[in-house]
């Protein structure tokens, strides 16, 4: 058995509709996985069974040596970092950028009477540090720009010390240089060998950092690919995931498509 995520023909039903068929992934210990596909494709679907949020509607999904349904999920989810636009959407607005780290190691995300440790704080203070956040700890999350908070959230979801990172659209609503930031920092992240084992979802080649290992593709609820980035990420397959006839470059670890005229 894999020891971070087995999924195993994993169906996720609503109404009459199929988010996931049948979906198998097996993530292994040190993977850095991108998951691509269009926008519907399944994959905000995907990403909340491998944190733990939701719970297939057929099939089984192993997580970090659990299976879903037979683990208390309370025990699980801290175990698992997770950062998305939902998450983010309920942080309260005039939480400081501190603040907003050091909750998550309580699994909250305002901050009322919870006691916390000087630990945790120093904890949320140098994570914020790695992200280049350090300067702006006591700002509130609404002043910062989008790039930044990005970070913030990246930050608080390396705050309990996660096995898995899973990262929803990181670079969603950045400008140019907030991406390649982005990029830049997760490529570091990657080729850390402390770091825990992650998949980022996205819908933009651009946006696969260098030294990520693996990929898998969605499109309509299945998988189109999966398995070592370089034998997944080929034009065949993207044009097959996205619908449209593309050119696919890779230079240095960094990909580009381009639609085929
Ligand atoms: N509760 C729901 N009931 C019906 N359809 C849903 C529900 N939640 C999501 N969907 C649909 O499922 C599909 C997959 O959604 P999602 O996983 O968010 O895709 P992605 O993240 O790849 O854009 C979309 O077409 C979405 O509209
Ligand atoms: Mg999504």
């Amino acid at each position: 058995m894999s020891d971070v995520l087995e999924l195993t023909s994993v169906s996720v039903v609503r109404g009459s509709k199929t988010l996931l068929d049948k979906v198998d992934w097996q993530v292994n210990d040190g993977e850095r996985w991108v998951v691509l596909g269009p926008n519907g494709a399944g994959k905000t679907t995907l990403l909340q069974i491998a944190a733990a949020r939701l719970h297939p509607s057929s099939g089984t999904a192993g997580i970090l040596d659990e299976t879903l349904g037979r683990v208390d999920v309370f025990e699980l989810r801290p175990r698992i970092g997770f950062s998305s636009a939902a998450l983010a959407s309920h942080i309260p607005e005039h939480e400081n950028v501190l603040n907003v780290v050091v909750t998550a190691a309580y699994g909250v995300t305002g901050r009322w009477q919870e006691g916390y440790e000087r630990d945790d704080e120093r904890r949320a203070f140098a994570l914020l540090n790695d992200w280049g956040m350090g300067p702006l700890l006591n700002r509130t999350f609404a002043s910062l720009s989008e790039g930044e908070r990005k970070r913030v959230q990246i930050a608080r979801a390396l705050m309990t010390d996660p096995e898995l990172l899973l990262l929803d659209e990181p670079g969603a609503g950045l400008d140019l240089g907030g991406r390649e930031e982005l990029v830049h920092r997760l490529a570091e992240l990657a080729g850390d060998e402390d770091a825990p084992v992650m998949v980022l979802v996205t819908h933009h080649l651009e946006e696969v950092p260098p030294g990520f290992t693996h990929a898998m593709l969605l499109r309509d609820g299945g998988v189109v690919a999966a398995g070592p980035i370089e034998e997944v990420l080929t034009a065949e397959h993207l044009s097959t995931t996205f619908g449209v006839d593309l050119d696919v470059t890779e230079n240095a670890g960094r990909y580009t498509a381009t639609a085929r005229r």
